[in-house]
């Protein structure tokens, strides 16, 4: 059924606002500034809350269950991350204002960049980048300005495995650079001999993506990078997929030259309504100086037992401005907090976490779903939503199967190289009890596919909205639902 909208449920002088009588001389309003035309629902005030309380309940979110959307990192956002970023000190500054009355932000940005240091082990950061593909984005234009300046302007090749995330290939044509495919091998790795006959003088750099979006830490790491620099490429990583490493391996001592953070993933900020986020990108120390300005350091050390100064430094061959002011700094609260909030044995923790996590959940589901590459995995893992013996079945039935027993759905149909792939992430949040809810209801739906298929061609049975013509909704989207005028 579908539900009213809050201007179906307007009744004619009905209202949700008393307003005290005034104590002025009434006035008319300048024409010009009423929209008699705007067709504003004229409801009560319990009825709006009412309205809203329910369609929230529509709405699917971790705070309701595990959400194991591969690849997206969904895990718990701890409710302090909340309290920090809403701080009155925080929510009252504005970026305009003048540095020496900023300086708790700046030296919440400086101490942001040291911790990101600290986990990766990259030289410099920049915060200014609004999400993951941003800082793709900013570093394959690093990785451009190094070059120039070298003069070695032939270099407009970018490598990118067949098992990178999809905003790799993206960002890099979106600056002009030249895609070029890297296959994988049977085990899931980069192809080492592709890689070396893809390699040459036009090698601007290579984009990895590990653990790559197969869940698979790639084994031959050291011949890749290598590989990549004695062809006078850099390497850049993408660590959106941090969540499995922290603590345990730091990407710049494994020679990655640069690389994004997903604060928004890794550091908990809630991200499933698509933002904001924050995609903070490290590098070594050849690549400080095309960093994007301004970066947040000490403009004036201290005397005595004073703080310095903090303030904003241009680097000195910089790529320029990537994000208006200083990125966004609601999010850099919620991801210093939590970084504060576990310390490093704790970030270790986390990751060791969501590494068994993954594995326990792969270990129940490999004799129901077939899973191609099937060795130890990092923090997910991809299976095929297929059976020979369960003809017309697709991952996508699977998918909206699970939305009937309220479970959202793992990311399907990615990465491209697993057919029918389901991308299963876990995260270290979940206890073994909602690993095992979710195992279970898995089994059963590779059941039903098997005893009754049409439960799931035809689902989802109970969700609000019902099976969609995805290629329809993506072309034709209809947000206004039940809105006729
Ligand atoms: C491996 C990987 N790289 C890049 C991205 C892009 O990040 P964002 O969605 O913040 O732009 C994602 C997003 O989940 C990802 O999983």
């Amino acid at each position: 059924m579908r539900e009213p909208t809050i201007f179906e449920l307007s009744s004619n002088g009905r209202t949700g606002v008393i307003f005290p009588e005034a104590d002025v001389p009434l006035a008319e309003l300048p024409e010009k500034m009423l929209r008699r035309d705007l067709p504003l629902p004229e409801i009560s005030e319990i009825d709006v809350v009412r309205h809203f309380t329910h369609l929230s309940h529509l709405n699917y979110s971790i705070d309701e269950n595990i959400y194991p959307l591969g690849s997206c990192t969904m895990k718990y956002n701890p409710r302090i991350n909340e309290e920090t970023a809403r701080m009155p000190g925080f929510i009252f500054s504005h970026p305009m204002q003048a540095i020496e009355t900023v300086q708790g932000n700046l030296v919440l940005m400086y101490q942001l960049q040291e911790w990101l240091k600290a986990i990766s082990g990259f030289h410099a950061i920049t915060l200014q980048p609004a999400a993951g593909a941003h800082g793709e984005f900013t570093g394959v234009l690093i990785i451009r300005a190094y070059h120039r300046d070298r003069n070695d302007l032939k270099r407009t090749k970018i490598l990118i495995p067949d098992s990178a995330h999809g905003t790799n290939p993206a960002s890099s044509s979106m600056i002009g650079m030249e895609v070029l495919t890297v296959p994988s091998d049977a085990r899931g790795n980069v192809d080492l001999a592709a890689l070396k006959k893809s390699c040459d003088e036009t090698t601007a750099g290579l984009m990895l993506t590990n653990p790559n979006t197969l869940g698979l830490f790639d084994e031959n790491i050291q011949q890749v990078i290598d590989i990549v620099h004695q062809a006078g490429g850099l390497v850049y990583g993408d660590g959106a997929n941090l969540n499995a490493l922290m603590g345990i391996i730091r990407p710049a001592d494994m020679g990655i030259d640069l690389m994004h953070f997903n604060l928004h993933k890794t550091f908990s900020t809630p991200h499933g309504g698509g933002g904001p986020g924050s995609g903070p990108v490290g590098v070594s120390e050849a690549l400080v100086d095309f960093l994007p300005e301004p970066v947040v350091g000490v403009i004036e050390e201290a005397e005595e037992d004073l703080p310095p100064l903090y303030g904003f430094i241009k680097p000195a061959k910089t790529i320029g401005r990537m994000k208006s002011f200083q990125g966004h700094f609601g999010v850099l609260v919620r991801a210093f907090t939590y970084i504060m909030m576990h310390g490093a044995a704790g970030l270790r923790n986390a990751s060791e976490m969501a590494v068994l996590n993954a594995n326990y959940l792969l270990a129940r589901l490999r004799n129901t779903y077939k899973v191609p590459y099937d060795r130890i995995c990092m923090h997910e893992f991809v299976a095929e939503g297929r059976w020979p013996d369960a003809e017309g079945i697709h991952a996508l039935d699977i998918a909206k199967r699970l939305i009937d027993y309220n479970l959202h759905p793992p990311t399907n149909y990615f990465p491209l190289i697993v057919p029918e792939a389901l991308m299963i992430e876990p995260t270290e949040t979940e206890s073994k009890q909602s690993l095992d809810a979710f195992v279970d209801i898995m089994i059963k739906i590779a059941g039903e596919a098997h005893s009754s298929p049409e439960l799931l061609k035809n689902a989802p049975h109970h969700a609000p909205v019902k099976r969609l013509d995805e290629v329809k909704a993506a072309r034709d989207l209809t947000l206004c639902c039940g809105r006729t005028e």
